[in-house]
């Protein structure tokens, strides 16, 4: 039928079947030498982001942030948060009261048009999200103050003031570019009217992520998202920053938000790039751009293995040559299936594979494309494992420090069976020897840490007005 109409011949002979596949996954088996120059590339673009002259010229951006004092117990009452930019668009109510935090929050949907629409479309889309909320919540009379974790690159003005450099992931709104978020919030609250609500704070994912876990554990200073994007973010020296202001008030030390995401995009990871790589860029909505970040993050892993197990049924080395509809759809094969079907371990009865096969109307297939589907998926996710692990031990050594922990949050990295191990098994291999790290799942960050950053600038507004 059409299905196999564009099917090489059908190879049987296990031996040449394996030495075929292997010929066609090969670009993703890396050596330690090629994660080593990731990080070469990784600390020229660190550097050219800090540094005065080279700033505008650089991929990886490098923002200073503006999130100074951590909360120190007294915070009180009520606080509002946003969280926009991962999987789902949630609206949080958290209550603080000395060490104790409640937290009560709902998720809502961005559909895709407005993903895709006008920035006031967005921005009064969210307006009345919060306002829905407040209402079920019944404190739609109250003054509350929020705090917005707003997951793309900003160039940070003030603590909430930050304007958008460049739209990442799935959104792409007219008229954001350039501007600044509080303010197109804030245009919003008012256009929908009766509420008052200020945004106080607007922080990133990674920022986030790094407060919450800083709270409890003092050496923790890096601060990573592996979810539908990735970035980090990390305490650094502020005589290392050379685009930063000087200013009567200037800090010891500020976190940058790296943005590394966009490694690449000046073909610095040219070396490395597979063909599947550029074709998922290609059909992206931002082609040429977040190169590291379509390598590594759950936007675009699923896709990837897809294009691979596609390319391996057409040479005739899967499902006997017959694929199905839905696996020729474009993003159609989700990360999370990667993460079900890697969570077959080895010789089972490949349980999940089969399931993840029928959701996608796959009906001719055996227990070897099972394991040939299993591989796929474990090459390609661990490629993304060691090229983030490539990130984190650049930032690990450029800090020096001796001890440091890793605040870790996102999708991938949560749901992942291997993520983890495999980070810690390459960071080890690439990490100068005496620089100990441990990687610590954060919970709920981005929620947490935006209140908790908006109480604190609320506290020192209140004790500066007495
Ligand atoms: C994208 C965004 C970045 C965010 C990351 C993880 O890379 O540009 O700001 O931190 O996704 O959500």
């Amino acid at each position: 039928g059409s299905k196999r109409s564009s099917v090489k011949k059908i190879v049987t002979d296990p031996k040449e079947r394996q030495r075929l596949v292997e010929n066609i996954v090969k670009p993703f088996i890396l050596d330690d030498a090629v994660y080593k120059r990731v990080c070469d590339v990784m600390l020229d673009n660190f550097n050219k982001g800090l540094g005065k002259e080279t700033n505008a010229e650089a991929r990886v951006k490098m923002f200073p942030t503006y999130v100074r004092s951590v909360p120190d117990g007294t915070e009180e009452g009520d606080f509002l948060a946003l969280d926009l930019g991962g999987t789902n668009f949630r609206v949080l109510l958290i209550s603080l009261k000395g060490q104790e935090v409640n937290m009560e929050s709902k998720i809502f949907l961005i559909p895709q048009h407005i993903m895709l629409g006008t920035g006031i479309q967005l921005f009064d889309h969210i307006a009345d999200c919060i306002y829905k909320f407040m209402k079920e919540q019944k404190i739609e009379k109250k003054t509350l103050p929020l705090g917005f974790t707003f997951s793309f690159p900003c160039k940070q003005l003030g603590l909430a003031k930050a304007k958008l450099t460049t739209w990442t992931k799935g959104f792409k709104c007219e008229g954001v570019e350039g501007n600044d978020i509080v303010q197109l919030l804030h245009e919003a609250i008012k256009r929908k009217g009766d509420m008052e609500v200020e945004c106080l704070a607007v922080i990133n994912d990674t920022v986030g992520a790094l407060m919450s876990c800083a709270h409890s554990d003092r050496q923790c200073a890096i601060g990573l998202i592996l979810g539908t994007g990735t970035n980090a973010c990390y305490i650094e020296k502020l005589e290392n920053v050379g685009l930063w202001d000087s200013d009567y008030n200037d800090p010891k030390e500020v976190i940058i938000n790296t943005e590394w995401g966009a490694m690449g995009d000046d073909g610095g990871l040219d070396f490395l790039i597979t063909e599947y790589d550029k074709h998922v860029d290609k059909h992206s909505i931002n082609g040429g751009k977040q190169i590291y970040e379509k390598m590594i993050s759950g936007m675009y892993m699923g896709e990837i293995v897809r294009l691979v197990l596609e390319k391996l049924r057409r040479n005739g080395l899967l499902f006997g040559g017959v694929g199905s509809e839905e696996l020729s759809k474009r993003g159609r094969f989700y990360t999370k299936y990667v993460s079900e079907i890697e969570s077959d371990v080895d010789e089972s009865d490949f349980k999940s594979t089969k399931q993840v096969f029928e959701e996608l109307e796959l009906t001719n297939y055996t227990d070897e494309d099972c394991r040939i589907a299993l591989y796929v998926c474990s090459l390609v996710s661990t490629r993304a494992a060691y090229l983030a692990s490539a990130g984190i031990a650049t930032l690990l050594n450029k800090m020096g420090r001796k001890d440091v922990s890793v605040a870790v949050d996102g999708s991938l990295y949560r749901f992942h069976p291997h993520f983890h191990d495999l980070m810690v098994e390459k960071i080890e291999k690439l990490v100068t020897p005496g620089i100990r790290f441990k990687l610590m799942l954060s919970h709920d960050g981005s929620g947490k840490g935006a209140a908790l950053v908006a109480a604190v600038a609320n506290r020192l507004r209140d004790e500066e007005a007495k």
